[in-house]
């Protein structure tokens, strides 16, 4: 568990379990109104083996959420998602949740797809090493491009 101090709402980042699939089916909806998984995937994320899934915790409620695997050999990790609740965004959660992901994945890079709209999380990831490395057109289901992000991990 890792205890960030310095933000201005105590959270925790702690693996998650089947146990937060309501908590999670919540933030979904709230971050992806457009592209929510279903519940069968949200059970998979929660269940299925050798997935990264990290919660944020404040007040014993899941505020943030994160997964992520190892693909090509174990080489890349590639981040499946992450969303935070709106009220407890720009207080560091998605910075948190990305760099923990990123240390248990523990591969040599991590990949990540993102909506070329998605103007807050692209300055976020680029804030934080992430570069952008190519594009998918049409990728989502309204027709939207894909934007293909990579940072190079240091460990
Ligand atoms: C994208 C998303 C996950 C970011 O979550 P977040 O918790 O607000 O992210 P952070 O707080 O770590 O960083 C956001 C910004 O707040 C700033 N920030 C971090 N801590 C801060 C603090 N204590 N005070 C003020 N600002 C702070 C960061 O520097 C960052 O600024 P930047 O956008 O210029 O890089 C969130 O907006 C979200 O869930 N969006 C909907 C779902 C989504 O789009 N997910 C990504 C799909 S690819």
């Amino acid at each position: 568990m890792l205890n960030l101090p310095s933000s201005p709402l105590p959270f925790t980042i702690e693996i998650a379990t089947w146990r937060d699939l309501n908590g999670l089916r919540y933030l979904e909806q709230i971050c992806f109104p457009r592209d929510s998984w279903p519940l069968l995937d949200l059970i998979g994320v929660l269940t299925y083996p050798n997935i990264v899934r990290l919660k944020a915790v404040i007040n014993n409620r899941l505020v943030g959420f994160i997964a992520g695997d190892r693909r090509d050999h174990q080489k890349v990790g590639w981040i499946a998602t992450i969303g935070v609740l709106p009220e407890f965004r720009h207080q560091g959660i998605a910075t948190a949740l990305l760099q923990e992901c990123e240390n248990r994945l523990a591969t040599t890079s991590t990949r990540l797809n993102v909506r070329r709209s998605n103007l807050e999380a692209i300055t976020l990831y680029k804030n934080i090493g992430y570069r952008q490395i190519s594009s998918i057109p049409n990728y989502y289901q309204d027709g939207e491009d894909a934007l293909i992000f990579e940072k190079v991990n240091s460990h």
